[in-house]
């Protein structure tokens, strides 16, 4: 996707952090389309992380050598589409990305200090590029883009997200327990949030959305409330 004639003239880059199951995906990309900015999913760039390391045979521990892998590759993402597709080496890995083997093996290269600093550089590069941009994902406002315009940060109910994700995996085929599927995300919570690098936190100054009693519509609605009262105040303040 390109950003189109009517967002702000100048960069504007609005960062969306939280736990998985919040839906900062959706809401990221509806968003983007109604500010007519660009959306950057930083998750898929690890998950093309982890790719690289199921295809070249880098175990999840040699960080620094994964880390060196992934400066070799091409990444980069055709923004033509929409959402913006990514590809490795040309070849378009959006729907590899999402793939049971990589999802399994996802979280652990995400911890790996070298991996998250190729990254992170890259995630930076891509706004120097794309200064329209609303990012996703859990470091997007407290790490990579600390200065952004607008940080939000998006919560819910664990139980809710937990039910969120049993209708996604249901529809797709899968069979699995509420129970279990919310003690897995409380755990991948304690992980995201006691992790070394690149913590799971809330960004200070963020503006914070419950999303357990929310449509996405409406989700939606108050972001792009905020963001155009920032984006106005920001215009009349220069
Ligand atoms: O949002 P997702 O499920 O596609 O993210 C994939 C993995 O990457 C997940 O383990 C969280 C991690 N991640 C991260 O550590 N930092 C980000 N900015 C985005 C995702």
């Amino acid at each position: 996707m390109s950003a189109s004639s009517t967002g702000p003239a100048t960069g504007v880059i609005i960062t969306i952090d939280g736990p998985a199951g919040t839906g900062k995906s959706t809401v990221a990309h509806l968003l983007a389309e109604r500010l007519g900015l660009d959306y950057l999913d930083s998750g898929s760039m690890y998950r093309a992380a982890a790719v690289v390391s199921i295809e070249q045979g880098i175990h999840v521990d040699d960080a620094d050598r994964l880390a060196e892998a992934l400066q070799q590759i091409d990444l980069r993402f055709d923004w033509k589409q929409s959402p913006p597709q990514l590809q490795l080496d040309g070849r378009d890995i959006s729907q590899r990305i999402r793939e049971m083997d990589v999802s399994g093996v996802v979280s652990e290269v995400a911890k790996q200090p070298p991996v998250r600093s190729v990254l992170v550089g890259a995630q930076r590069r891509i706004a120097q590029e794309h200064p329209r941009l609303v990012s996703e994902g859990r470091d997007q406002g407290s790490v990579v883009f600390p200065n952004a315009l607008i940080r939000f940060y998006l919560d819910a109910d664990p139980r809710v997200r937990a039910i969120r994700r049993v209708r996604q995996l249901t529809s797709s085929g899968h069979q699995v327990d509420v129970s279990e599927v919310t003690e897995d995300i409380r755990h991948r919570d304690h992980l995201d949030s006691t992790r070394s690098d690149g913590p799971l936190i809330c960004p200070e100054g963020a503006i914070i959305i419950d999303t357990s009693q929310l449509e996405v519509d409406e989700v939606v609605d108050l972001m792009e409330r905020a963001a155009r009262d920032r984006i106005s105040g920001d215009m009349t303040g220069c």
